[in-house]
């Protein structure tokens, strides 16, 4: 079970120490947006570059943003140790993944709440890790889409069947009110941007996360 709070919510002018906040937490969520693939914009390839430097934990790249073919690879060479790159937008899905593992980092692929997972189950031979989006992508601290959870099943099946270590993450609306929904669903790697950086204390929120997904 693994936490990875979305910087998102955290204090743009401050990610430096941002980061210390979360530094009991098993990655840091690092949200790209390129206001075309989502109708927001974000940080990129340099920001990334910069954290990756002083961040105590290892990046978690999430690239809502489209032609990732052309892109993607350059976060794993930036230093993340995870890309995940949105299905939906993905030319050659497979060549993607194996040009990110290539560049050194885990691989993996998101969907989206209205793309059903079933025509990409031959990529679990390719990648480290399923992204299930439990909102639509673009912002933080929106509902979370419980209608969601038999996919996450769907996935841990799939998985399930196929053998391998693949890891199966959430995001959006993961709170101390929905993660144990998830973690019961199959999910083990948990994204919360709002319910850690909108905490007091972020540290104790991510512990209390992971007991909750834990139990
Ligand atoms: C939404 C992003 C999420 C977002 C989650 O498009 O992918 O990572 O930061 O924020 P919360 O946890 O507030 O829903
Ligand atoms: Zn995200």
């Amino acid at each position: 079970m693994q936490i990875t709070p979305s910087i998102l919510s955290a204090d743009f002018a401050n990610l430096e120490r941002e980061l210390q906040r979360i530094s009991g937490a098993d990655w840091a969520h690092v949200d790209v947006m390129d206001a075309h693939f989502v109708p927001n914009l974000t940080i990129g390839l340099p920001v990334v570059e910069a954290l990756a430097k002083v961040s105590p934990i290892p990046l978690d790249c999430h690239l809502m943003i489209e032609d990732p073919d052309r892109w993607a690879p350059g976060y794993a060479e930036a230093g993340a140790g995870s890309v995940t790159f949105h299905i939906e937008a993905a030319g050659d899905p497979v060549r993607l993944a194996r040009d990110i593992r290539a560049a050194g980092a885990r691989a993996s692929m998101a969907i989206k709440p209205g793309t059903a997972f079933g025509p990409y189950e031959e990529l679990l031979d390719e990648v480290d890790m399923v992204l299930v989006m439990t909102v639509e992508p673009g912002f933080g601290g929106q509902s979370f889409m419980a209608d969601q959870m038999p996919k996450v099943r769907q996935v841990r099946e799939a998985v399930r069947r196929r053998g391998g270590e693949i890891w199966i993450q959430v995001d959006g609306g993961v709170s101390a009110d929905t993660i144990e929904q998830c973690a019961e669903a199959g999910a083990d790697v948990f994204v919360a941007g709002s319910a850690v950086y909108g905490a007091q204390d972020a540290a104790a929120a991510v512990d209390q996360l992971r007991d909750l997904a834990l139990s």
